[in-house]
């Protein structure tokens, strides 16, 4: 029972990769493009002008982990309470965007 619930893991695992690989170069720019829309929120305390010691930088971050810590705002398993409102009001396809867009996004000057 163990190994076959393993074994569905690991095919669920290789159909994801498969999934993202077939993913348009399109629909990767779509997402990146929404990703920049939506970060105008974020960058009001994010981006580097206002940035300081008790606001983390959020660019260059991987998409996994971005997705990660933005989703453990959103459950509340990460206690931040702007964080958490703010995570609170945004999709799924929201915050992949917003990764997407913060791994590859320059930070402003
Ligand atoms: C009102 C100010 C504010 C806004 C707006 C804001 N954040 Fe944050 N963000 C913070 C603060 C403060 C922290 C640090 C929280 C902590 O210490 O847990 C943080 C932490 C983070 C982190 C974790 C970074 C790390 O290295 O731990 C991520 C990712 C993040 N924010 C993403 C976003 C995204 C995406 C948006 C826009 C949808 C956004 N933030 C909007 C203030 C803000």
């Amino acid at each position: 029972m163990t190994m076959r619930v393993r074994g569905a893991a690991l095919v669920l695992t290789a159909g994801f990769f498969v999934a993202a690989a077939a993913e348009t170069a399109a629909t990767r720019a779509a997402d990146i493009e929404l990703g920049r829309y939506l970060s105008s929120e974020c960058v009001t305390c994010h981006g580097a002008a206002k940035a300081h010691d008790t606001i983390p930088n959020i660019y260059g971050i991987s998409e996994t982990t971005f997705a990660e810590v933005v989703k453990a705002y959103r459950d509340k398993s990460l206690a931040n309470p702007v964080m958490q409102n703010i995570a609170g009001r945004l999709s799924d396809d929201d915050i992949a965007a917003l990764a997407a867009y913060f791994a590859t996004a320059e930070r402003q000057q």
